[in-house]
């Protein structure tokens, strides 16, 4: 196959891997190290891994599981500080002589809980130029379990997320369920809440706009168990709790630099579940983060803040504020009455808050951003098959969003055309007059995604028999020096029975679709991340879940990744540097 890849990360593009194999496959001339795993020290004084040994108090002070969103942000030569969020658990692979999550007691929940969140950790390069974690004082764990968040933006103190434990409604203990995210222009890290739903058990007699939105009693009128951490805690019962619910679902923003940093949640962007969020600024330099809702039929979002941004980009504790205040829209594609090409189309931002008001008919501005996917179905938002990372381009603004899929479809939508969607697909979405605030667009579909030899699939026109299979695609990012998307995917081993890939994409030019496929994570797991650093020579990715597989347990995985080693007992989810090491 021909060379892909921008300068400084050029690679031949590794063939599919079946999804039975354990390993991490990189291009001919790279090489890879983990960077941290799962139970690796993260806060000074932290124990070291010891799978017989896990405590709360020990995952508190070391890298949480599933590790999803990767930042790898500036902090002078050869240092840098790494970011990384944990989505969920695995428990049949973190605990020896796992039977039932029913049977976990009181302090492996706990364990479960502090293992979510996200880590900071401060990094090294060596002299054969892999990354290495530094002891440092910005090592810090964000938890589900005791880190205190700011509740802030128009919801904060409203009756709905008091609690008897908090009434002011302002301090949240934890952050769940965090997938995506993006940076700041001031350098902080946005996180998404996403699937905060399945920590919290159901109550047939509560608020429908939880119970039902959210699926928290079954249609046979059964309450979720909410993966039992209400046996722990009961503020994860919605019967005696019912709102501490309201206080999850939210973008999260954590600052880095600061160890002693209050993070906040903006309930400014809106609840539902978050998948992540990413910044790019208006014309007036309004901050405009474009967010997805991952779920089928759900939506895609953006909020413009009210004030723009100054020269001074360096102030994150005042810059943070602009977060506060501004506009929610939702996204209505239309296609553009062409029968003959259903694969782009305009589109109306439609104001869900405007003014600090609610725009929303029946709803108030409070309503509007703590039950969003209500106040988007009223307005006629189009259900989108399950939108997950949204990324603006830095050098362009034109925006992509990975639908990952939606086998559930049976309608074709504009923006959503393939029925029974199992392979997903990525748009294009190009705001009028190149302005991030505006509110109409035109929109393309990039890919949508699959087998290359099943004639649903479309890569740009780019020839099908000369591109990677892609399927799945959840997460996306660009370096911020060269051109081209990236993505990985999170299916591909239930559809193209592969092994989940990172791929790159050319967006211009006569390789606009050429899909190459630069990694393939072992069995069981996701792509994660990235983060892509042309001028380090350096791709990095969250390998989650490696060996997720139905009945695997500790003793006895399918996948013992990052070891090579058959004695060791379990996978651990890490974050994997990949390098070019020949030019
Ligand atoms: Fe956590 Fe939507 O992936
Ligand atoms: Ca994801
Ligand atoms: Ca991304
Ligand atoms: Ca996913």
């Amino acid at each position: 196959a021909a060379v892909a890849g921008p300068k400084g990360l050029q690679f031949q593009p590794i063939a599919p891997v079946a999804s039975t194999v354990d390993a991490l496959t990189v291009p001919d001339g790279y090489s890879w190290k983990p960077l941290i795993s799962w139970g690796d020290p993260v806060v000074p004084g932290a124990p070291v891994f010891d799978l017989d040994r896990q405590s709360p108090e020990a995952q508190e002070k070391q890298f949480g599981y599933n590790c999803d969103f990767l930042a790898i942000l500036p902090l002078g030569r050869d240092k840098a500080v790494l970011v990384s969020n944990h989505e969920y658990t695995n428990e049949n692979l973190m605990v020896p002589g796992f039977t039932t999550e029913d049977a976990l007691t009181p302090e492996q929940l706990r364990t479960s809980i502090a293992a979510h969140g996200l880590s900071v950790v401060e990094l090294q390069r060596g002299k054969d130029g892999f990354w290495q974690v530094k002891p440092s004082r910005l090592g810090r764990r964000i938890t589900g379990l005791s880190t205190e968040f700011e509740l802030r933006g128009p919801v904060a103190g409203n009756a709905l997320v008091k609690t008897a434990k908090d009434p002011s409604g302002t301090k949240v203990i934890g952050t769940l369920n965090n997938c995506a995210g993006g940076i700041t222009p001031w350098g902080t890290v946005l996180s998404g809440e996403e699937n905060f739903d399945q920590y919290f058990k159901g109550d047939p007699a509560g608020d429908p706009r939880n119970q039902k939105t959210y699926s928290l009693v079954s249609s046979d009128g059964k309450p979720s168990q909410g993966r039992y951490w209400w046996k722990a805690d009961d503020r994860f019962d919605t019967a005696k709790t019912p709102n501490e619910i309201n206080r999850f679902g939210w973008i999260v923003e954590l600052d880095p630099y600061d160890p002693t940093s209050t993070p906040v949640k903006h309930t400014a962007l809106g609840r539902f579940k978050h998948e992540g969020a990413n910044v790019y600024l208006s014309k007036k330099r309004q901050v405009v983060a474009y967010m997805g809702d991952d779920s089928r039929g759900q939506h895609l979002y953006k909020f413009v803040s009210r004030d723009s941004i100054g020269r001074d980009t360096t102030n994150r504790k005042a810059l943070s504020r602009l977060l506060d205040a501004g506009d929610l829209y939702v996204a209505k594609f239309e296609a553009d009455g062409d029968p003959a090409n259903d694969r782009d189309g305009t589109g109306t931002w439609i104001p869900l808050t405007q003014g600090g008001k609610s725009a929303v008919p029946g709803m108030t501005h409070e309503e509007v951003l703590l039950f969003t996917r209500d106040a988007a179905a009223a307005v006629g938002a189009t259900p989108m098959d399950r939108p997950e990372d949204v990324e603006p381009d830095p050098r362009t603004g034109y925006v992509y969003i990975a639908c990952t899929n939606n086998s559930n479809r049976t309608t074709p939508e504009p923006a959503n055309p393939r029925p029974a969607n199992k392979d997903g697909h990525v748009i294009e979405l190009r705001e009028t007059g190149r302005d991030a605030a505006s509110t109409t667009f035109e929109w393309s579909l990039l890919l949508v995604c699959g087998d290359p030899a099943n004639p649903s699939t479309y890569f740009s026109g780019f020839p099908a028999d000369k591109v990677s299979p892609i399927s799945c695609p959840d997460n996306v990012a660009f370096d911020l020096l060269q051109p081209g998307l990236w993505i990985s995917t999170d299916g591909a081993p239930s559809t193209l029975k592969l092994n989940d890939a990172l791929h790159y994409v050319p967006l211009t030019g006569k390789e606009r679709g050429r899909v190459s496929q630069f990694l393939a994570v072992p069995t069981g797991a996701e792509t994660c991340g990235p983060w892509i650093s042309a001028a380090d020579g350096s791709v990095f990715v969250n390998v989650q879940h490696p060996g997720e597989t139905d009945g695997a347990l500790v003793d006895k995985p399918t996948s013992t990744f990052p070891y090579t080693d058959a004695s060791k007992r379990t996978p651990r989810p890490s974050t994997v540097q990949v390098r070019r090491i020949r030019k």
